[in-house]
């Protein structure tokens, strides 16, 4: 994936900074004036935290076994069994609009695709896991995920996943 702050680099490299970061505050000032769009259709955020037992949890509908299993080896790690991340409050689960939004897309996108950006405190970023699962399994986990931690299970398809990966 290319750079996502090309303009960052850029303007770093020429000494321009001063000048984008500017724009960028007078973009910030502007996006603030925007009125938030309601979402009355969405179910308001699950603010608590799950259970620390992998056994215990919310009733997980569409969350079949194979996506505890791949949060269980590749995301607990990280994000905790409760959704309070042991290593930085950035990667805190619970509370967020990803978990929170019922489609699961965003969830689907950052498993696929990783961030770039490293938590502060821990130094290390979320990895990418498109070439380590299959589309079925991105489904299972990211629906496991949301069943766990936020306010209503997901049910994403992996032909949902199948064309985020076309998309990339
Ligand atoms: C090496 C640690 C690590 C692993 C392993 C990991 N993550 Fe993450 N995850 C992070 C970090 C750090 C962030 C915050 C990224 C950011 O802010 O750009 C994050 C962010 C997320 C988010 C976005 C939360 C939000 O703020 O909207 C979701 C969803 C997520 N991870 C799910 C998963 C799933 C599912 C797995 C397993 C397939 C997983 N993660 C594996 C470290 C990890």
């Amino acid at each position: 994936m290319a750079d996502p702050f090309p303009a960052v680099a850029e303007a770093a490299a020429t000494g321009e900074t001063a000048e984008l970061f500017a724009d960028i505050r007078a973009m910030v000032a502007y996006l603030r004036t925007v009125p938030a769009i309601q979402t009355p259709d969405l179910p308001a955020p699950k603010e608590a935290a799950a259970s620390a037992d992998p056994k215990q949890g919310a009733a997980v509908a569409n969350a079949d076994s194979r996506g505890q299993h791949v949060f269980a080896g590749a995301c607990a790690g990280c994000h905790g069994w409760t959704g309070t991340s042991p290593l930085s409050s950035r990667a805190t689960l619970t509370g967020t609009r990803a978990i929170n939004d019922p489609s699961a897309k965003n969830v689907a996108q950052i498993v696929l695709s990783g961030s770039k950006h490293p938590a502060p405190g821990a130094g290390i970023a979320m990895p990418s896991f498109g070439a380590d699962y299959t589309d079925d399994e991105i489904a299972a986990v990211a629906n496991y995920v949301t069943g766990r931690f936020g306010a209503q299970a997901s049910a994403i398809t992996a032909n949902d996943v199948q064309k985020m990966r076309e998309m990339q």
